[in-house]
């Protein structure tokens, strides 16, 4: 029987695993030229490093705070000091496109009747406009943010936003994600894990190891027994 075909619910990441964050920079390359995906890398790097730095400091601001932030360290780092540059690659970050196989196979899972949700560092004014953008609305039982948590993930109290509203236990849980130490994190918790692989990078060499590990999304329906 393929692994989680009995796996009631599915939980996703959001930026990076359902959502494509360098679709910001790449819809502005008219002003960025050849530096789109050096900004795309920096942006999400410091993005990511902001968050456990603000989580050890113990100073939470929201994802969208942070997000920002990170974008004027990585603009000041390409040189490039360009106001309405950085309120269009914001506002770029409300609509960013989906991954091309994420509505097949949310879709085959609904149909199927698993039960689906986002948990997400971002704030949920970020995720709101984010979900509807792409037309997801109705593909998810839940959006959960961490931002109730006021800590940032791998912090083991997000990943019990997902068994608190589902009323499950974390192994009832497939947690999917993009981003290797989301992964691990969601796993040390207890989830069960399939990191999407894209770039075929290594793991994160930290506690945690995601059950499966694939290349693209479209691969969970065969683990899910729907292909
Ligand atoms: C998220 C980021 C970390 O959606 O990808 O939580």
């Amino acid at each position: 029987m393929p692994p989680f075909a009995q796996t009631r619910h599915f939980v996703f990441d959001a930026y990076g695993t359902l959502f494509d964050f360098a679709s910001a920079a790449r819809r502005c390359t008219d002003r960025l030229g050849d530096k789109a995906d050096a900004l795309t890398q920096l942006w999400r790097t410091k993005q990511v490093e902001y968050t456990w730095l603000r989580s050890l400091m113990g100073r939470h601001a929201d994802f969208w705070q942070v997000t920002g932030e990170a974008l004027d360290n990585a603009m000041a780092s390409l040189d490039l000091a360009d106001p309405a540059l950085r309120e269009r690659l914001m506002g770029l970050y409300l609509e960013l496109e989906p991954f091309a196989d994420a509505r097949d196979l949310l879709e085959a899972l609904r149909a199927d009747g698993r039960q689906t949700a986002i948990l997400s560092n971002g704030a949920p004014h970020m995720l709101r406009p984010l979900v509807e953008a792409a037309g997801f609305t109705a593909l998810f039982d839940h959006v959960l943010s961490v931002e109730s948590t006021g800590i940032f993930k791998p912090h083991p109290s997000t990943y019990r936003l997902a068994t608190t509203r589902f009323g499950c236990e974390a192994r009832d849980i497939a947690f999917v994600s993009a981003n290797s130490w989301d992964s691990c994190g969601a796993a040390s918790f207890g989830f069960r894990g399939i990191w999407i692989n894209r770039t075929g990078g290594p793991k994160e060499a930290v506690p945690g190891t995601s059950e499966r590990e694939i290349r693209a999304l479209g691969d969970i329906k065969a683990l899910a027994g729907l292909a």
